[in-house]
């Protein structure tokens, strides 16, 4: 039997979150369909808007008002309470006292919270949700799904939208099957780098490095091995990849797990990764949808505050910016998306239907189904209504409790017509057609769980022991085998860890190398260094970043802190290491002990024997920043940075190490494993530091990636995924964390617009450290014959919206309410949610069906990622690359563009405003170095390394030339004035420039 400790281990996850405080959880309650709270429906309610006008009846009184009272009868409830601990009459007086100031305190408390209650109205409705099945590309598993579904009952439709309850079966997100017609339970685990809770697996190098090799192809292998696992593992559904938080605050927590601060290098990672991910047959998540760009108030009371934050921003940015990686995503084909747990525009993110609905469904095209963020969904009808499609974990306002926002309570709400049942049959065959869509209909590859096969998830994330129980989270106690150890980790040429290592060493930026230090000599002192050295090569390693975590590589719950070296960042997104290859060791065996003495002391204090320093010919210093998840903290680290510096007295050791390390004289290199970007200023431009490698998250080879670096084996190629500033402030005034509610409901105004990281240095003309592309080489590259090839005139529009298929159609009669009563005899578990009904007290059955309203469909919608033809190509650019140095090396080529200066709206003849260069491409290539002369009349090619040349080419499409004219609701690419492409090798260093 499993200890009991390895199930209190991993439940802990969330047992804070199931802290007594939900108790009083003013957030609404799951829905009683025939009294359907106001609360419930604030986002939307169909019945409740005007035909033709789609304005809200102010019938439903005054939300603000409403819910200022709501509030304020909380805390009128919580002051009785005080009164229970009245001990005699002798403190009476002082009890009195008390309950006065109490009172006092919580009116004042009350008008605090009236004051700060979220507008509503802030996000536009988007009604009824879009049908799956009109993609041409989805015809044939809509075709099956229909086929299926059809023929489903109320309840066994119910039961595919909704999760079985946390940790009531082996995965994060199980839901239930429909045995009787061999359709499964989904497992949906975690994460993005990795099978999380699992053995056997790999721990792959974090988003953030796969974003820095900007390598396409890394990006599709790294996908698709990770996939491979999955379906080892009898995981159907992976949580991956995730494209937000974006970067909007490089302190953000989970910014790594995420490829960088652009919406393109985002999209083109996040497409790569879910293309890889689905060619084996798993279905990938894109998450988290949108906005959750920090971990402080992110959930409803998980800081305290009963309601989450809300990101409040205006349509242009999310188009340009935020939701661009997930049209990215949807035009990829992904399966399924998360919706996050934050409020967009004051409406919680899985039930706004705007970004559901409108955004995703209809404009973007997208035809799998929603899922939501583990208890994001706040309300039942509403969500559903607002186009969520399944419930994650099932549970509903509280984690574990049995209680589920769909469930029973969405077979209620179908029987009495709050949810209409075409709702209903759109959301099942969603998650039929996804599962045809990846052929996990396929029993040879995907065999049916037991009792029909041997299939579903082999491993159990609630114990490493084999046999355990079957419903962790409930009180039934039988057990059964449930981990099969089954090793997914690929072998012989196709062993994954040699992928890691490739990835992370690609995604290590070399930043400063000065006079050449790196690469280093396995044998010590290079040639032109060794005349008159007497003595061997004499190589120190500082700092405990350097060193493995003494206490063991997984010994933190999902490395929910940093000790020893840093491969990962924490919460969801990380998994446990097989193993993990230490710096240390690996530089250890690299160098050659005959004729190189390396000595080491992997701490964040300096030596007290200074000769440690003082003897060295070449520091190595170590030292890292981590961040994670919010339901985790470290170092009082509670998922977002506290600030952008080095953590555990890195900057102090690097300052101490650069100043004594040969007594002065030695040679310092920097090793940084990091989060993201850090401030390098205390010690950037000492003149002792000349190299600094940007190591990032490199997964369980961390060290033999680096030594691949290091010795030259690798020549790096690797380029920042975001800006480096010289001060936290130079990010702006929108890169701040929110680390104090300012209101019951945060607010968070995303006023910056569309000027984050890069776009922002640029507009206010500030000097980054090293600005966002950047990254040195061990050879030299030149560019040249930019040419840029027009197909056609400038047209502002895109063509019509192609007419899509029509979505299957089913029989929308509700069945009989005692047909979703409990089968006679069931045997229930405890905690585990079911669609059944107890009674069928109080459901009456709907008397007319109201046709909702329909939403005007977008013009810029049509297909998969949205109008088909936003990616007709309109301009191919090419230019060529030469590696006029003397070494083969990787040059990522860059494009950017930037549209016409003082354009102005030809309509209103309003200016639009446009950052200064946007990034619209790249292409990495492997360009050998010459061995021939030097190329007439190219400066930097001193050493005769003549040069080998390689051709890039970038399609640039008509999305990539407009931007969201929110009047139009369209994309709209300027017709007047020029636009500049830029090509180079950072989006500060652009040498070849033409107009168009
Ligand atoms: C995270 C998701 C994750 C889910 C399941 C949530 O707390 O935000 O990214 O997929 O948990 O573990
Ligand atoms: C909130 C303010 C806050 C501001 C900026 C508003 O919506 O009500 O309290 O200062 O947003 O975040």
């Amino acid at each position: 039997m499993a200890p009991v400790e390895s199930h209190e281990l991993r439940r802990g996850k969330y047992a804070k979150l199931d802290a007594p405080v939900d108790d009083e959880s003013p957030t609404r309650p799951s829905f009683d369909s025939n009294a359907s709270s106001y609360e419930d429906l604030e986002e939307f309610d169909p019945l409740n808007y005007d035909a033709g006008t789609l304005k809200q009846k102010r019938s439903t009184g005054n939300l603000r008002a409403r819910k200022a009272s709501f509030r304020d009868a909380e805390f009128a409830e919580k002051a009785p309470r005080k009164r229970k601990w009245t001990p005699s009459r002798l403190c009476c007086g002082l009890v009195l006292l008390f309950v006065a100031a109490t009172v006092l305190l919580l009116s004042a408390g009350g008008i605090w919270a009236w004051k700060s209650a979220p507008k509503d109205g802030l996000s536009p409705p988007w009604y009824p949700t879009p049908k799956g099945g009109q993609d041409a590309a989805w015809a044939e598993s809509y075709k099956k799904a229909a086929k299926l579904v059809e023929q489903m009952t109320l309840v066994e439709k119910v039961n595919i939208t909704t999760g079985t309850g946390w940790s009531m079966d082996m995965c994060v997100g199980n839901t239930h099957p429909v045995p009787r017609l061999k359709f499964p339970g989904l497992c949906l685990q975690d994460g993005p780098l990795g099978l999380r809770f699992a053995d056997n697996s790999t721990a792959f190098p974090a988003g953030v490095t796969v974003g820095a090799t900007w390598n396409k192809d890394l990006m599709y292998q790294r996908g698709r091995a990770h996939g491979k696992e999955a379906k080892g593992k009898g995981i159907n559904v992976l949580l991956g990849p995730a494209m937000g938080p974006l970067g909007r605050m490089p302190a953000g927590g989970r910014n790594w797990e995420g490829f960088g601060t652009d919406p393109v290098l985002q999209g083109i990672a996040a497409a790569q990764t879910i293309k890889g991910i689905q060619d084996e047959g798993v279905i990938a998540t894109a998450k988290h949808y949108l906005l959750n760009e920090q971990e402080h108030f992110r959930q409803a009371w998980e800081w305290s505050t009963p309601n989450a934050i809300s990101s409040n921003i205006d349509d242009r940015t999310i188009h340009e910016i935020y939701a661009w990686p997930f049209a990215e995503s949807v035009r990829a084909g992904v399966a399924s998306v998360m919706c996050s747990y934050n409020m967009v525009n004051s409406s919680y993110a899985c039930q706004n239907s705007k970004l559901m609905n409108g955004i995703l469904k209809d404009e973007l095209g997208f035809q799998g189904f929603i899922q939501s963020d583990w208890l994001a969904q706040r309300s039942g009808v509403a969500s559903a209504l607002a186009g969520l499609d399944v419930t994650m974990p099932g549970d509903g306002l509280k984690w574990a409790d049995g209680k589920s926002l769909f469930g029973p309570e969405l077979t209620k709400a179908v029987l009495n017509g709050s949810v209409p049942m075409e709702r209903l049959n759109d959301m099942a065959t969603r998650v039929v057609a996804a599962w045809y869509q990846l052929g996990q209909d396929d029993t040879k590859t995907w065999p049916l769980p037991p009792p029909d096969g041997e299939g579903g998830p082999n491993f159990s994330s609630w114990t490493d022991e084999e046999v355990g129980f079957l419903h962790h989270g409930s009180t039934d106690g039988s057990t059964g085998v449930v981990n099969k150890f089954v090793n997914v980790q690929g072998e012989g040429n196709d062993f994954h860890g040699n992928l890691v290592r490739r990835v992370a060493a690609e995604g290590t930026v070399l930043v400063k190398n000065e006079g050449n230090l790196l690469p280093l000599d396995r044998n010590g002192w290079k040639a032109d260094e060794k005349a008159g050295q007497m003595t061997k090569y004499r190589v120190g390693v500082f700092g405990e970043d350097s060193r493995l975590n003494k206490k063991g590589i997984n010994n933190c719950k999902d490395r929910g802190c940093n000790e020893g070296t840093l491969a990962s960042g924490w919460g969801s997104g990380a998994v446990e290491y097989p193993y993990l290859v230490e710096p240390l060791w690996a530089l250890r065996q690299q160098f050659n002990n005959d004729s190189v003495y390396l000595v080491d002391y992997p701490s964040n204090h300096l030596p007290k024997d200074k000769t440690l320093l003082e003897e060295q010919d070449v520091c190595i210093v170590f030292a890292n920043a981590d961040a994670g998840e919010g339901y985790l903290s470290s170092d009082k680290i509670r998922g977002d940075r506290n600030d952008l510096y080095l953590q555990k007295g890195g900057d102090k050791l690097i300052q101490g190490v650069a100043k004594g390390c040969g007594g002065g004289k030695g040679k310092v290199i920097v090793v940084i494993h990091t989060v993201g970007p850090v401030l390098l200023e205390n010690w950037i431009d000492e003149p002792s530091v000349k190299a600094v490698l940007i190591a990032h998250l490199p997964g369980q080879e961390s060290g033999n990636s680096l030594v691949d670096v290091f010795f030259g084996d690798v020549n790096p190629s690797g380029r920042l995924p975001y800006t480096i500033a010289k001060n936290e402030d130079d990010y702006g005034p929108g890169s701040k964390i929110l680390f104090f509610p300012n209101g019951l409901t945060p607010q968070q105004n995303f006023s910056e617009g569309l000027y984050i990281d890069y776009r922002h240095f640029d507009k206010q003309g500030i000097a980054p450290r090293y600005e966002f592309g950047y990254g040195l080489s061990y050879t030299t590259f030149h560019l040249s014959s930019l040419l840029v090839t027009s197909h056609g005139p400038k047209t502002p529009l895109p063509a019509s919206r192609p007419k899509g298929i029509d979505p299957p159609t089913f029989s929308t009669d509700i069945p009989d309410p005692k047909t979703a009563l409990f089968p006679p005899g069931f045997k229930k578990l405890s905690k585990y949610i079911y669609p059944y009904l107890s009674s069928t007290d109080g459901i009456k059955k709907p008397e007319i069906q109201t046709n909702m309203l329909q939403s005007p469909l977008s013009e810029a919608g049509g297909a998969q990622g949205g109008n088909p033809d936003l990616y007709t190509e309109v301009l191919t650019v090419s230019a060529s690359v030469t590696n006029i140095g003397l070494v083969d090396g990787d040059s990522v080529v860059q494009l950017y563009i930037s549209f016409p200066q003082d354009y102005k709206d030809p309509e209103s003849g309003e200016p639009v405003d446009f950052p200064v260069r946007v990034l619209r491409g790249f292409e990495k290539v492997h360009v050998e170095a010459g061995r021939q002369g030097p190329i007439p009349g190219v400066k930097g090619s001193p050493h005769g390394g003549g040069g080998n040349s390689k051709k890039v080419v970038f399609k640039v499409t008509r999305k990539d030339l407009s931007y969201w004219d929110v009047k139009k609701q369209n994309w709209v690419m300027p017709t007047t004035g020029e636009f500049e492409i830029q090509v180079g090798f950072s989006s500060r260093n652009l040498p070849l420039q033409e107009k168009w």
